[in-house]
Order: C-alpha cells, then sequence, then structure tokens
C-alpha cells in the first residue's frame, strides 16, 4: 500500500502501468523483466521502480514483474474494483459519446443516473439507461447516493452545478466542461478533462521537432 502521501504525478501513472499490463495479461505473458516493461511504456526502469516503490515495491531482482500480481496489486492501490456511483450530467452529443463509449466498471464505477435540463432530451434512452430531468437530481442524490458527478455540461453552468451537487452529497468531479473546476471544496476530488489540452502540446511537440530538423 501506498507510503505515506504519494504525489498525484506518480498516481497519474497508474492507469498506464494497469492498461499496459492488462495487454500483456491479454496476450498472455506471465512475466515481464523491468528493461522490457520500461522500453514498452517509454520509460525508464528506473522510473517504474521508484513509482512502483511508493506502494511498497513489487518487483523481484533477477525475475522481474509476475504481471497478474501487479495488475492485480494497481487494481487494488487504485481502488479499481469498488464500483462507486456515478452520474452524468449533460447528454448531449459529449455526453451520450462518454456514455456509450466508456467501460465504466473496468475502471471503477457504475453509471446510475444520466440528467439534461432540455425536457426534449428526458425520456432518451442512451445505452441503458433513460435520461432524466436534471430537477429531479436532488430526490435521485437522496435515493442513490452517487459519489461521482460527470460534468458534460456548458461552462457557463458548470460552476453553480457543482456547487449544488456538492450539497448533495457528490465527492467527484469528471469534469469536462470547459470551465476548470477548483478545489474550492474539502473532500472533494475534481479531474478537469481537456482534449484541447493534449492537441495543443501535441502541436507544441510537432514545432519542436520541426525548428529540430531545420537546426
Ligand atoms: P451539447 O450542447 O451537445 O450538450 C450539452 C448538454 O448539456 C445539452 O443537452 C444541454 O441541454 C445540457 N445542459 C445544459 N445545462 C445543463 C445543466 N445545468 N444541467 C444538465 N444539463 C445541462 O454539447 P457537447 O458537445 O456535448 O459538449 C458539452 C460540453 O463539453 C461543452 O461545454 C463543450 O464545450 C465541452 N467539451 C469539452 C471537451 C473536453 O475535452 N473537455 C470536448 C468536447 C466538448
Amino acid at each position: 500500500m501506498a507510503k505515506g502521501n504519494v504525489s498525484l504525478s506518480v498516481v497519474r501513472r497508474l492507469p498506464r502501468y494497469h492498461r499496459f499490463l492488462k495487454d500483456l495479461l491479454n496476450a498472455g505473458t506471465v512475466r515481464i523483466s523491468s528493461g522490457d516493461l520500461s522500453a514498452k511504456m517509454g520509460l525508464t526502469a528506473s522510473q517504474i521502480r521508484q513509482d512502483l516503490n511508493c506502494f511498497g515495491g513489487f518487483g523481484q531482482q533477477g525475475y522481474g514483474y509476475n504481471v497478474k500480481d501487479l495488475y492485480e496489486e494497481i487494481s487494488k492501490i487504485l481502488g479499481l474494483g469498488k464500483h462507486r456511483k456515478a452520474i452524468l450530467l449533460g447528454a448531449g452529443n459529449l455526453g451520450r459519446a462518454i456514455v456509450l463509449h466508456m467501460d465504466f466498471s473496468s475502471r471503477g464505477f457504475e453509471l446510475v443516473g444520466i440528467f439534461d435540463s432540455n425536457p426534449e432530451l428526458v425520456g432518451l434512452k442512451v445505452g441503458s439507461l433513460a435520461v432524466q430531468d436534471s430537477a429531479g437530481l436532488e430526490d435521485f442524490c437522496r435515493q442513490h447516493h452517487p459519489d461521482v458527478a460527470i460534468l458534460c455540461i456548458p461552462k457557463e453552468a458548470a460552476k453553480s452545478t457543482a456547487a449544488v451537487l456538492v450539497r448533495y452529497g457528490i465527492r467527484g468531479f469528471w469534469n469536462f466542461s470547459h470551465y476548470d473546476l477548483a478545489l474550492d471544496y474539502d473532500g472533494v476530488a475534481v479531474e478537469n478533462v481537456h482534449l484541447g489540452d493534449s492537441l495543443s502540446t501535441l502541436c507544441f511537440r510537432i514545432n519542436e521537432l520541426e525548428k529540430a530538423e531545420k537546426e
């Protein structure tokens, strides 16, 4: 388990380890050397060792890592077995795509409700759930106690909606709206997701490559 305060940058790398290990497991790989794992992941072996040492360390000198054991340990560290309840707000283009394409259960969540403020969308089936009127959110939260809200609503609505949801007991936000929710609330976790940031980073990196080629 975690030794003291593990930095968020280490935690952010864990899902990637988890994903690579799952692929290895699916391919029938029983063990992998730290050198092979690092080459696959584009990290140094010492970075992997340092990351995993934050949780007690797992590999064995001369053996490497047992893929299944490490996969299961990382699942445990991430708490993926808990299946926390999640609701999604904003059943527009993005919200519907997330409902239809995200495998919530393998990531520790169960999607239990979809809400939208547009009455025309109420009743629309998205996957196995029907969109509900966001006017019913409070009652729903009181009854089902969701932990997490996925925000796929416009920027203008994000801050006030988050404040209301915290009052309803929401402990975590997966926030896609283009408003960066700050950690204004004690005991509430926020993950702001901006696909555009990743694209801008790609832009920078390509520009840098071109510059280097010209030098
Ligand atoms: P959309 O207009 O198709 O859907 C937004 C939905 O939210 C609508 O159905 C609307 O009725 C609903 N809504 C508005 N206010 C609400 C409230 N207070 N409670 C519940 N529902 C509410 O928009 P789209 O394309 O699905 O995008 C949603 C948001 O995500 C936009 O703000 C967009 O800018 C953002 N976005 C973010 C991305 C990212 O990487 N973070 C990528 C793409 C879009």
